[in-house]
C-alpha cells in the first residue's frame, strides 16, 4: 500500500458494506440512463435504501431491487443510516480533496440527497414488498429466474468495495447477474479510496473469455474524481 492509500484508508472507516442510498437523479447520471418506462423490468442489485425503485414505479417503470437489508425492519434500517451518516460525514471531511464538487456543492447537500432517498425508499417500502419489487436477496446467488431483467444496475457496490469483496465474489456476481439480466451497468469502477479497481482488468479478461461484451462507457458524471466510466457488459 502507497502513502496515499495509507492515509485513504483512515478517511473512510466505514466497517463494510454500508446501507447509503442515491435518488433516481443520480442512477441516470452514473448509467447513462434515459430510458425507463419501456421494456421489461430493470434490477437495481444492492439496491439498498435508494430511492430509484420507488421513484422508478412513479414514473410507471418497474425496477425490482435486490439486497439483503431487505430482510430487516424499516426502523432497522433507518438505524442502520443514521449510523453511516456519522462515518460517512467523517470521511467525506477528511477526504474533501479526492471529489469533484460540482455535481453535489457541499458534503450536506449530499447528505440532503442521501436523506431524501431513505425517506421516499422506506415510504414505498412495504407497499413494494408487497408488489414483489423488493427482494431480500444476497450476491453471489439470486432468486430469479434466467432472462427476468432487460438490464440489471450495481450502484456503489461491486468494485467500491473491493477491498472487502474479493475477485471471485466480483466474478461470480457479475456470471449471476448476466444469468437474470441481458446488460449489465456497473458504476464506480474506482475502490473507496478512489483508486482504480484492482480487480476490474482481471474481470473484464475473464469475461471476454468466457465469450460477454463488456465495453468501459464515460458517463456524465463524476464525485469520486476520476470515477467517470461504468462497465457495461452484455451477453452474447
Ligand atoms: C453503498 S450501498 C448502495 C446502495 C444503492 N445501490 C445506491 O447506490 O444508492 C451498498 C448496498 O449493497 C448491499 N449489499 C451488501 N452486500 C451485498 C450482497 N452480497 N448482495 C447484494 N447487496 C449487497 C448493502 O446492503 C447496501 O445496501
Amino acid at each position: 500500500m502507497n502513502a496515499h492509500a495509507s492515509q485513504s484508508a483512515r478517511e473512510f472507516e466505514l466497517g463494510g458494506v454500508v446501507p447509503w442510498g442515491r435518488r433516481l437523479s443520480e442512477y441516470r447520471a452514473f448509467f447513462a440512463l434515459d430510458e425507463l418506462a419501456s421494456g421489461s423490468p430493470i434490477l437495481d442489485a444492492g439496491g439498498g435504501p435508494s430511492s430509484f425503485a420507488a421513484e422508478a414505479r412513479e414514473m410507471g417503470a418497474r425496477v425490482v431491487a435486490a439486497d439483503p437489508i431487505y430482510a430487516l425492519y424499516s426502523n432497522d434500517i433507518r438505524l442502520r443510516f443514521e449510523e453511516t451518516a456519522e462515518a460517512m460525514r467523517t470521511g467525506m471531511r477528511r477526504a474533501s480533496y479526492r471529489f469533484n464538487w460540482s455535481y453535489y456543492g457541499s458534503e450536506e447537500a449530499v447528505h440532503k440527497l442521501r436523506r431524501e432517498a431513505l425517506d421516499l425508499f422506506l415510504g414505498d417500502f412495504e407497499r413494494g414488498k408487497a408488489e414483489g419489487r423488493y427482494i431480500p436477496a444476497s450476491l453471489p446467488s439470486l432468486p430469479f429466474e434466467s432472462g427476468s431483467f432487460r438490464l440489471a444496475l450495481v450502484s456503489h457496490l461491486l468494485f467500491l468495495y473491493g477491498d472487502d469483496l474479493d475477485f471471485g465474489f466480483h466474478l461470480a456476481s457479475i456470471r449471476e447477474l448476466l444469468r437474470v439480466a441481458e446488460e449489465l451497468r456497473i458504476f464506480p469502477l474506482v475502490n473507496l479510496d478512489g483508486l482504480p479497481s484492482s480487480h476490474l482488468p482481471g474481470i473484464m479478461n475473464a469475461l471476454w473469455r468466457e465469450g460477454a461484451e463488456t465495453e468501459l462507457v464515460p458517463v456524465p458524471f463524476e464525485f469520486q474524481k476520476g470515477a467517470t466510466r461504468m462497465l457495461l457488459v452484455r451477453r452474447r
